[in-house]
């Protein structure tokens, strides 16, 4: 489904990933982990030609997406739903909107069909019926449902999460690692998440790739990576610095 060979990219002399390769199969559940400012983001964005790498090749269902034009893109970008780091709502426009409006723009449907759709999707992520509220009147949670509700509207085949339960409490970070698995096996979509959540790598990984010194440092099913001796790995899942080094 996905598929990243070689991946080079900097930003001026900020060098951000180097040589990254990894595949993920059509209907899997694949997260990727690593340190703030590691590059998680980056990555994602590469997928969609939100962002064009130096050097290397994205194919997607085996076409190469790199240079393509903005038409063919917006194409290829059809076939993911994303949910953004900061779940990136409209304030001024009501749930209803948010969730419907680049639909709406794209397909000519009937109003009533879009309205249709809208609600379906908000059922789906267990919010019925809260079409004319404003994002401002949500919890964290709820927007992160409502983002979500948006990003499956046009029924995507890959839902990307950008660090979908940062910032929420622990309970509320299970529903919405509950949800994101329901909406893989109702839609059957191949999904792909980024975090520093180890609870939630747990429950979503099947596989999980490690990014580290701008390349995939480790790479395995979640049982092999939660039991990994390597120290770097083990440092990063227990959340333990190391006095050798600073943070920032
Ligand atoms: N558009 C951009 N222009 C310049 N530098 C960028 C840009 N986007 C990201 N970077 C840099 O690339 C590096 C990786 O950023 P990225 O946002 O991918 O990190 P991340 O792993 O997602 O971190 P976090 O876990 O905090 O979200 C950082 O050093 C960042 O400053
Ligand atoms: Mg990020």
């Amino acid at each position: 489904m996905i598929e990243v060979r070689n991946l080079t990219k900097h930003f001026g002399s900020n060098p951000v990933l180097k040589d990254v390769s990894f595949r993920i199969e059509k209907g899997e559940s694949v997260v990727i982990i690593g340190r703030s400012g590691c590059g998680k983001s980056v990555l994602l964005k590469h997928l969609i030609g939100l962002l064009q790498p130096d050097a290397g090749r994205v194919l997607i269902e085996s076409e190469d997406i790199v240079g393509m034009g903005e038409r063919e893109l917006l194409r290829v970008r059809r076939k993911f739903g994303m949910l953004f780091q900061s779940a990136a709502l409209f304030d001024s426009m009501t749930v209803a909107e948010n969730v419907g409006f680049a639909f709406r723009r794209e397909r000519a449907l009937p109003s009533r069909e879009i309205r249709q759709r809208v609600a379906e999707v908000l059922e789906m992520v267990d919010l019925p019926g809260i079409e004319n509220k404003k994002p401002s009147e949500l919890s964290g949670g709820m927007r992160k449902r409502v983002g979500l509700a948006r990003a499956i509207i046009y029924r995507p085949a890959i839902v990307l999460y950008d660090e979908p339960t940062t910032g929420l409490d622990p309970i509320v970070s299970d529903s919405i690692d509950q949800l994101i698995l329901r909406v893989r096996d109702r839609l059957s979509v191949t999904t792909v998440v980024v975090t520093h959540d180890m609870r939630s790598t747990r429950r979503l990984g099947q596989r999980i790739l490690m990014l580290h010194n701008r390349q995939i440092y480790a790479a395995g099913t979640a049982d092999e990576i939660f039991h990994s001796s390597d120290p770097i790995v083990r440092r990063f899942i227990e959340g333990v610095s190391d006095p050798k080094e600073l943070y920032f």
